[in-house]
C-alpha cells in the first residue's frame, strides 16, 4: 500500500528500549547526548519571540527565492550577493530541493562517513542512492579523496561535504577544496557544503566554501545551528560557482511548488542575527568547557560533538548498554553515524557542564575498570 522509497522500520533499536525501561522505573539518566539547544539549558534572550511580531508579517505575497528582505538579510550577514541565496524551511530541506534539483530517480550522491545519520533517509524519499566515502582518522581527519573518486560513477551527482562535520568536527581544508573541485569539474557534479556548524570553532580556523568559485557550490545554512532556533524553521541555500544562476532559476520551479518558507521567521531574521552574539557565546563557551575537561578525544576542530575511541573488547552498542544500565549515562554509539570501524562513542559538548564532567568521569571508570 505504501511507497517503497523508505523501509518504514517501526521497531525500537535496543538502545533506545533500554532508554524507555530505564525512564520507566524512575532511573535518572546521564544524558550526554543532547544536541537540542532549546532543551540544554541555554539563555535565551526575553525578547526571541518578540521579534516574529512585525505587522508586515500579515500580508502572504511570497516569494519562491525567500522575501527580498530575509535573502538581504542573509546576504548582509554572510557578506554575498543576495541574488545567490534561496531560503528554505530548514536545511534538511535544502537537500531535499537540491536533490530533486539535480538528481533523477536512481541517480548518486556521495556523503561523508562518518556524519549526520539523516542522508540516508532524505536520499530515498528523492528516491536517490547514497554512496559513501570515508574520513579517515591520523592526529586529525582528512578526507579519503582516492577513494571517493573511486565511489563516483555515471550516476554521481553530487559530492556532500558537511563543514564542520557531525560528529568528526573536522572543516573541510583549502587544499582538500581544491582537489574536490577538479573532481566536480572532471566527472561533472555539484558541491554541497554543509556549513550549519561553521560558526562554532573550537580549534583552528573555518574553512567555508561559500567563495569556492572552482565547482558549482551550494553552502547550507540555517537558524538551526547558526543560533541555535531550530523551532523557528527557517533556512537557506547559499549558491556560487559556474553555472549557479541557471541552478538557482530552476530550483526557483521546486521553490514556487512548496512556498514552504512562514513569512515571521523571515522578517524578524534581522533581529534574530542582532540576538546571535548572546546565544552562540553560550553554546560556544560550553562546547570549549566540556572539550577542555575530555581527555583523550579525536581531535575537533569544530561543531557540538566530541568522539572518543573505547577499546574493542565489547562492540558500540555493548559500550552504550553498560554505561547506561550500569551507570545511567547516555552516549551514542559510532554505528549511529557509521563509523567503518568499532569502537567509537559519540558525546554532545552541548551537554551541561556539570553532567558532562560527571558522566564522562563514569566513562573513564568504566573504560579502565
Ligand atoms: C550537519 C547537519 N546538517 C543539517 C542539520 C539539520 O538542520 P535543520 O534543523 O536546519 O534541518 C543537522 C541537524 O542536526 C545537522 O547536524
Amino acid at each position: 500500500m505504501f511507497s517503497s522509497r523508505l523501509k518504514w522500520e517501526t521497531a525500537t533499536n535496543r538502545l533506545m528500549q533500554a532508554v524507555e525501561a530505564r525512564r520507566a522505573s524512575g532511573d535518572p539518566i546521564l544524558d550526554l547526548t543532547q544536541s537540542n539547544p532549546t532543551q540544554a539549558g541555554i539563555v535565551y534572550p526575553a525578547d526571541v519571540l518578540a521579534t516574529l511580531s512585525d505587522p508586515r508579517a500579515m500580508l502572504y505575497d511570497p516569494d519562491p527565492r525567500g522575501l527580498l528582505f530575509a535573502r538581504d538579510a542573509v546576504a548582509r550577514h554572510f557578506g554575498c550577493d543576495l541574488r545567490r541565496v534561496v531560503m528554505t524551511a530548514s536545511t534538511s530541506e535544502a537537500y531535499s530541493w537540491l536533490f530533486k534539483l539535480l538528481c533523477d530517480p536512481g541517480d548518486e550522491i556521495l556523503v561523508p562517513l562518518p556524519s549526520y545519520p539523516l542522508f540516508d533517509y532524505l536520499a530515498a524519499l528523492e528516491s536517490v542512492n547514497v554512496k559513501q566515502y570515508p574520513l579517515r582518522y591520523h592526529e586529525g581527519w582528512w578526507l579519503d579523496l582516492e577513494d571517493l573518486e573511486r565511489a563516483i560513477t555515471p550516476k554521481s551527482r553530487a559530492i556532500v561535504v558537511v563543514n564542520p562535520n557531525n560528529p568528526t568536527g573536522s572543516y573541510v581544508k583549502t587544499e582538500e577544496a581544491a582537489r574536490l573541485n577538479a573532481m566536480c569539474r572532471k566527472y561533472d557534479l555539484a558541491l554541497i557544503s554543509d556549513e550549519v556548524f561553521s560558526g562554532y570553532v573550537l580549534d583552528g580556523e573555518a574553512h567555508s566554501l561559500l567563495d569556492n568559485d572552482g565547482a558549482l557550490t551550494f553552502c547550507l545554512n540555517g537558524l538551526s545551528k547558526l543560533i541555535g532556533l531550530p523551532q523557528m524553521k527557517l533556512g537557506w541555500i547559499i549558491a556560487g560557482g559556474p553555472g549557479h544562476e541557471e541552478a538557482l532559476s530552476n530550483m526557483e520551479h521546486i521553490a514556487d511548488t512548496y512556498l514552504s518558507v512562514g513569512t515571521p521567521v523571515q522578517y524578524a531574521l534581522p533581529s534574530l542575527l542582532a540576538l546571535r552574539p548572546s546565544i552562540v557565546g553560550q553554546i560556544r563557551e560550553r562546547c570549549r568547557t566540556n572539550l577542555a575537561r575530555l581527555d583523550g578525544a579525536l581531535h575537533v576542530e569544530g561543531g557540538w560533538y566530541a568522539v572518543i575511541q573505547v577499546p574493542r573488547t565489547r562492540t558500540e552498542e555493548e559500550w552504550a548498554l553498560l554505561l547506561l544500565e550500569k551507570d545511567g549515562v547516555l552516549v551514542q554509539p559510532g554505528y549511529f553515524h557509521d563509523f567503518e570501524r568499532e569502537a567509537f562513542l559519540v558525546l554532545s559538548l552541548l551537554t551541561e557542564p556539570g553532567a558532562f564532567g560527571e558522566g564522562t568521569r563514569r566513562i573513564r571508570d568504566a573504560i579502565t575498570a
